[in-house]
């Protein structure tokens, strides 16, 4: 069992930590799905229709994380800090397919809807690395067939990876951190609920403004990330919460 004087912490984020480093958010008003339809580079059905199309709109967003022209902001250095210092476990579930997680210094990770910087084939189902541009001519360098490589990106209608992993450290969890996130796209907007029936974490939203799911959460606090995040990782670990 946990321990529960320093009891085990799960934290969601989504596309709102990453804005303040330069990336995009989704459903903003200026967000990707403002100037791209996501039925057209987000879905399975996107992608049999015009793979081309998808995998130029996941190869200009893989570009900045590759020349790391962007870069990880004070909210994602502060969740490594508080993974290092705090003497239970830190787990990060991200929505986020971006690396700057990773390069903030964090290490318990999951990419629950995937990572642009890995490619798949859907042949050999190899999972790699993946740096430069992807095309509907790559040749994966598993199998050596052509044509089969795609993002490494959970779409809508694709499963999440590693919910059997989520579901266990939501179960087990003392506090459960939602920073970032609009709270529209299930099953991630569903685990506040999921923690709150189990009834004994503590639950915060961290956001720039109430998320679809604001109500469910015994704590808010509404501004960028990048105040809110260090502010709330210095008060956990000098005085809980
Ligand atoms: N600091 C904190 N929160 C912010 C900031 C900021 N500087 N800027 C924006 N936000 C908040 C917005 O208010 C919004 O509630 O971040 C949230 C971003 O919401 P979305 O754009 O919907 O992104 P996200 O919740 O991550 O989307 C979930 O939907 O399209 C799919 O797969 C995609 O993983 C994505 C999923």
């Amino acid at each position: 069992m946990p321990d529960s004087a320093n009891p085990p912490i799960v934290i969601l984020t989504g596309a709102g930590i990453s804005k303040e480093s330069g990336l995009d958010t989704f459903r903003d008003a200026d967000g990707i799905w403002a100037k791209v339809r996501l039925e057209d580079v987000a879905t399975p059905e996107g992608y049999a229709r015009d793979p081309e199309t998808v995998h130029a709109f996941y190869n200009a967003r893989r570009k900045p994380l590759v020349d790391q022209s962007v870069a990880p902001n004070a909210a994602h250095v502060a969740l490594a800090r508080l993974e290092e210092a705090w003497p239970g476990e830190v787990l990060i579930v991200t929505q986020n397919i971006d690396d700057l997680h990773e390069r903030g210094g964090s290490r318990n990770l999951i990419h629950m809807h995937g990572e642009m910087l890995k490619v798949r084939c859907d042949f050999c189902h190899a999972v790699m690395p993946w740096a430069e541009d992807a095309t509907v001519k790559t040749k994966c360098p598993e199998c050596g067939v052509t044509g089969q490589v795609r993002p490494h990106v959970v779409w809508f209608g694709e499963m999440p990876l590693e919910m059997d992993r989520i579901e266990a450290a939501l179960g087990r969890c003392g506090l459960f951190l939602s920073i970032g996130t609009s709270g529209n796209v299930y099953p991630a907007a569903g685990f506040v609920q999921q923690v709150r029936y189990l009834g004994r974490a503590h639950t915060v939203e961290l956001n720039l403004e109430p998320s679809e799911g604001a109500t469910a959460f015994a704590e808010t606090r509404y501004g960028p990330a990048t105040d809110l995040v260090p502010a709330f990782v210095e008060q956990v670990l000098t005085r809980g919460w």
